[in-house]
């Protein structure tokens, strides 16, 4: 049983805490309010907006050291919904690894919508969680505990693939807001 902390407290926590969760393992959530208390787990997933990252990891970076740091995030600029705020030969993970160097950074769950993480299904397919990252022993974990909670899981290479990942969330979010797919469906892989 693997033991995971989930800092934040909003839609994707509580789905992947379901996910997590049914296959077993145990999770604690973090909200605002617990800024002042540490991260135990060998696990911690990042459940926050892109742009609440860098205070994270200004208080916690010390307490992430040697663990598996789950980076989720979506880094568009909501305003325009035109663009990543990340340059485009880069990625947040990379730059979240480069802030975490002691940290064993992935990247997952960043193009499921949080309602096919708990229903399971993406239209017809089941949902495949993709996980980038360079750390193999890191992503054989994240995998093991999705699909215990009966979800795919997908390794897709090394950290430098976080960029498509974020590529494939990006546009897989602007065909949701224009109303062109639901927010219960995606891209589906089978
Ligand atoms: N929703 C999706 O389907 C989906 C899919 C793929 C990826 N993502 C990514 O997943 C991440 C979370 O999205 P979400 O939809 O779950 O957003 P959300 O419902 O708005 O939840 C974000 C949570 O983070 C909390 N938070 C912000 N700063 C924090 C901090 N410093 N410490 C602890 N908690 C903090 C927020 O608290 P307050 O409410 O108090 O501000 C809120 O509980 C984002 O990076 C998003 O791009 C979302």
């Amino acid at each position: 049983m693997t033991h995971v902390n989930i800092i934040g407290a909003g839609g994707m926590s509580q789905a992947i805490s379901g996910v997590i969760t049914s296959g077993g393992h145990t999770v604690e959530v973090f909200t605002k309010a617990d800024t002042a208390k540490p991260v135990t787990a060998d696990v911690v997933i990042l459940a926050v907006p892109y742009p609440a990252v860098a205070g994270v990891i200004a208080e916690r970076a010390g307490q992430l050291a040697g663990k598996v740091v789950v980076d989720i995030t979506n880094p568009l600029d909501f305003e325009t919904f035109d663009s990543l705020t990340v340059p485009a030969d880069g990625s947040a993970t990379a730059e979240i690894a480069a802030a975490l160097p002691h940290s064993r950074v992935v990247k997952a769950f960043n193009t499921t919508f949080a309602a096919t993480l708990t229903s399971g299904v993406v239209g017809d397919t089941p949902t495949t969680v993709l996980i980038a990252g360079d750390d193999t022993d890191a992503k054989t974990l994240l995998a093991g505990m999705i699909e215990a909670g009966g979800l795919r899981a997908l390794d897709v290479g090394a950290l430098s693939r976080a960029r498509e990942l974020e590529a494939l969330g990006f546009l897989q979010l602007t065909l949701a807001a224009s109303e062109k797919i639901a927010w219960t469906g995606g891209f589906g892989l089978s």
